[in-house]
C-alpha cells in the first residue's frame, strides 16, 4: 500500500535573515513554486513572523518557527509560546533541533513538552532527532534515536501521529557532509518501526532528512522508501537551491 504522505520540504533559516532578504528571498520562491509540488514551509526566527506571513498570505508557502516554549504563558523572560505563534499563522514548529539540544541543553524531556505544547495550539511539530559523530562511532546510533524518539511518544500518548520527525544526523548539518541515502534509509526505518509500535495512524507521519541536503543529492536521499522529505538549512537561503530541492521532492 501506497504510504499517505505528501513529501514535505521545510526550510530551516536559523539564525539569519534580514527585512530586505526575507522579501527578496520569498518572492522569488513564490514566483518559482509549483502549483502541483509538494508541502513547503520555511521556520523563521521570531521577529520574522509577522514580515513572512504576509509574504506568503495566498500562496502555497506555509510558515514555521524554529523553538516554542513548553509553558502557555508568564514569567520565561525571552520566550515564545505557541499561543503566540499560532496568532502569526504558524503551521510548524520545529522542536529538539540538535543546536537547541546542544547549546541551550535542551533535554529529551523537555523536547518532548515542547511537541505537546506546539499540539495542543493545533501546530504541527517537526521533532528533530539524530545521533553525533561519536555516537555513530561508539554504534549507538539506533539507542540514541530511540531514546529521543520514546520521550516524545511517551509524553504525547495518541497525538504522536499529529507530529513530524526529522532525523538529522549532528554530523551532517551544517558540514557539506550528507548522510549516504542508504544510512539515512537505515534510520527513518527503524523510526518508522517505533512510530509503527506505538500508533495505528503512524503511515500518517512524516520522517524528514535533514544535514546538507542541497540540490545534487535531495533526488537520491527523497527517492528511498521512509523519506518523505527534507529539512534543509544552508540550501535554504538561496531561492534558486531551495526550489531544486522542492522540485526534486515531486
Ligand atoms: P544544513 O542544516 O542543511 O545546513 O545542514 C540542516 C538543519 O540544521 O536543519
Amino acid at each position: 500500500m501506497a504510504a499517505p504522505r505528501r513529501k514535505l520540504i521545510a526550510g530551516n533559516w536559523k539564525m539569519n535573515g534580514g527585512l530586505a532578504a526575507n522579501d527578496a528571498l520569498l518572492r522569488a520562491l513564490v514566483a518559482g513554486l509549483a502549483h502541483d509540488g509538494c508541502k513547503v514551509a520555511v521556520c523563521v526566527p521570531a521577529p520574522y513572523l509577522a514580515q513572512v506571513q504576509a509574504l506568503c498570505a495566498g500562496t502555497s508557502l506555509e510558515l514555521g518557527a524554529q523553538d516554542v516554549s513548553q509553558h502557555d504563558a508568564g514569567a520565561f523572560t525571552g520566550e515564545v509560546c505557541a499561543a503566540m505563534l499560532k496568532e502569526f499563522g504558524v503551521g510548524y514548529c520545529l522542536v529538539g533541533h540538535s543546536e537547541r539540544r546542544q547549546y541551550h541543553g535542551e533535554t529529551d524531556t523537555l523536547v518532548a513538552e515542547k511537541a505537546k505544547a506546539a499540539l495542543a495550539h493545533g501546530i504541527t511539530p517537526i521533532v528533530c532527532v539524530g545521533e553525533t559523530l561519536a555516537e555513530r562511532e561508539a554504534g549507538r546510533t539506533e539507542a540514541v534515536v530511540k531514546r529521543q524518539m520514546a520521550a516524545v511518544i511517551h509524553t504525547n500518548g495518541h497525538c504522536i501521529s499529529e507530529i513530524v520527525v526529522a532525523y538529522e544526523p549532528v554530523w551532517a548539518i551544517g558540514t557539506g557532509k550528507t548522510a549516504t541515502p542508504e544510512q539515512a534509509q537505515q534510520v527513518h526505518a527503524i523510526l518508522r518501526a517505533q512510530l509503527k509500535a506505538a500508533t495505528e495512524h503512524s503511515a500518517r507521519i512524516s520522517i524528514l532528512y535533514g544535514g546538507s541536503m542541497n540540490a545534487a543529492n535531495a533526488s537520491s536521499l527523497l527517492g528511498q522508501a521512509d523519506i518523505d522529505g527534507g529539512l534543509v538549512g544552508g540550501a535554504s537561503l538561496k531561492a534558486a537551491d531551495f526550489l531544486q530541492i522542492i522540485a526534486a521532492a515531486r
